[in-house]
């Protein structure tokens, strides 16, 4: 049988229009508009103590690294611009107090699956940084075997030195910031990388042995036209990076200063960004990719798209994942810890990170307790967004979900059977508004997410 070219669902303007509002991305429910100045360092402290009760269960394990040596003109992330290493050096030295603080607590819980350094840019430290970073963490923490060890890098920064050390200390997968190959774009976000560049990094990462290697790319940035990106993704697929993350660019002038360098005119909006995102969905799905959450792909024989297959796949604040670590420590500016009951965030601002740590105390000034039923609804907001299924058989009640569920169908993005939700291919482009249904926070929420599509 010859299989048939997948082509993207179609998306009516009106259907758009009605859909296209801001929504929740969930990378974690309750999401963090519900999360209050109430958590802060006893509650933290608490958490962990409840946590240290389960001294055999691995835990999943985030630094954050806030440093860039230039501020990209798209970025919308938490970063601090600096070319001082000394900087960086009085940063790990932070880290590691901090870890200190949290191991009191923690005890003898101490089995680590996942370790994931993101940023800023991970690869600011140079090798020696990298390996004080490593030591201080692998002092401290046991990697469980098969551990998942991620790094995210920016190809443009990051030398074959680097990425070899990496790989010996254990590094076995790479995330590359990519956003997009056309050098108009690229001028336009301030953020200039060759195709060379890009296929280098990839390439010696993995002759390395380092798997599971994905790009990030954006759709609807400044100067991106049909031409354009066709070309950037043709240029993406010959390399066949094993994941992919095409993220909507999120324009938020008003909170990120350097994004308003950008030329507001060249910015792809409404139907034309929709079918930037069809042309990406159809190249990857045509490639063979499978679709991992509404952004996200994989390829067949990567582990995420057969953990989707078997209904199995899992998220949590450093993305899609395998591993079966379900509480996160996190470390750093701005990190955000999902632990005894809790999360947790650090603050954002570097001296106010360093000087809370400097004092001997734990950093936390955010976050929210989970009751009861924010576990079970984010169970199900989990499943949804993952694996575009739920089965519901088990869970009484939830007759407004149900009914709000059943409009959905008619708009055709989900199939209800019984008490099991199945995502249509419309429905999963539509993942995030779908999500809405179970969000018992949304209501009482001032509106400042960014659009669903
Ligand atoms: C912290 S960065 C990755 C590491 C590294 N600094 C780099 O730029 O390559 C994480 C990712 O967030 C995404 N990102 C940043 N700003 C964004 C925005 N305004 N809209 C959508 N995605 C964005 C980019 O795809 C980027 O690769």
């Amino acid at each position: 049988m010859v299989r048939g070219m997948a082509t993207f669902p179609p998306v009516s303007p009106e259907l758009l229009q009605r859909y296209d509002v801001p929504a929740p991305r969930y990378t974690s429910y309750p999401t963090a508009p519900s999360w209050n100045t109430e958590i802060g360092p006893a509650e933290y402290a608490a958490a962990l103590k409840r946590a240290a009760t389960r001294p055999d269960a691995p835990l999943s394990l985030y630094v954050h690294i806030p440093f860039c040596s230039e501020r990209c003109g798209f970025c919308a992330c938490n970063v601090v611009i600096t070319r001082s290493r000394e900087k960086a050096d009085k940063y790990l030295g932070i880290v590691a107090r901090e870890m200190d603080a949290v191991q009191e607590h923690l005890g003898a819980r101490k089995t680590v699956s996942q370790i994931h350094w993101g940023g800023g840019t991970p690869t600011f430290l140079d090798e020696r940084q990298i390996e004080t970073l490593w030591n201080a963490i692998t002092r401290r923490f046991t990697l469980a075997p098969g551990a998942e060890v991620a790094i995210e890098v920016d190809p443009v920064v990051t030398t074959r030195g680097q990425i070899d050390l990496l790989r010996k200390l254990g590094f076995n997968r790479m995330s590359l910031g990519v956003q997009d190959l056309d050098p108009t774009v690229q001028q336009a976000i301030d953020r200039v990388q060759s195709v060379e560049e890009t296929r280098a990094t990839l390439e010696h990462a993995r002759a390395l042995g380092f798997s599971g290697i994905n790009f990030d790319l954006i759709y609807g940035l400044p100067f991106q036209t049909r031409e354009t990106w066709a070309r950037t993704l043709a240029q993406v697929l010959e390399m066949r990076p094993d994941r992919l993350a095409v993220y909507s660019f999120a324009h938020v002038p008003d909170v990120r200063p350097n994004q308003r360098r950008l030329p507001i005119n060249g910015i792809p909006q409404g139907a034309e960004k929709l079918a930037l995102f069809r042309m990406a969905w159809e190249a990857f799905m045509n490639a063979g990719y499978q679709q991992i959450g509404m952004d996200h792909f994989a390829a067949p024989t990567d582990e995420l798209a057969q953990a989707q297959s078997r209904r199995a796949l899992g998220r949590n604040f450093q993305g899609y994942t395998v591993q079966s670590a379900n509480e996160v420590v996190a470390f750093g500016t701005s990190a955000i810890s999902d632990i005894g009951g809790i999360y947790a965030q650090n603050p954002h601002s570097l001296p106010h990170y360093q000087d809370a740590v400097a004092a001997g105390n734990l950093a936390v000034d955010r976050g929210i307790r989970l009751s009861e039923d924010d576990v079970l609804r984010r169970g199900i907001i989990s499943q949804l967004m993952c694996n575009f299924y739920v089965d519901l058989s088990a869970v009484p009640g939830l007759d407004a979900e149900f009914a709000r569920l059943a409009d959905l169908e008619k708009e055709g993005f989900l199939t209800l059977r019984g008490r099991t939700i199945e995502l249509t291919p419309l429905g999963r482009i539509f993942v995030r508004n779908v999500a809405t249904v179970f969000d018992a926070h949304l209501p009482q929420q001032a509106p400042r997410f960014s659009r669903a599509v």
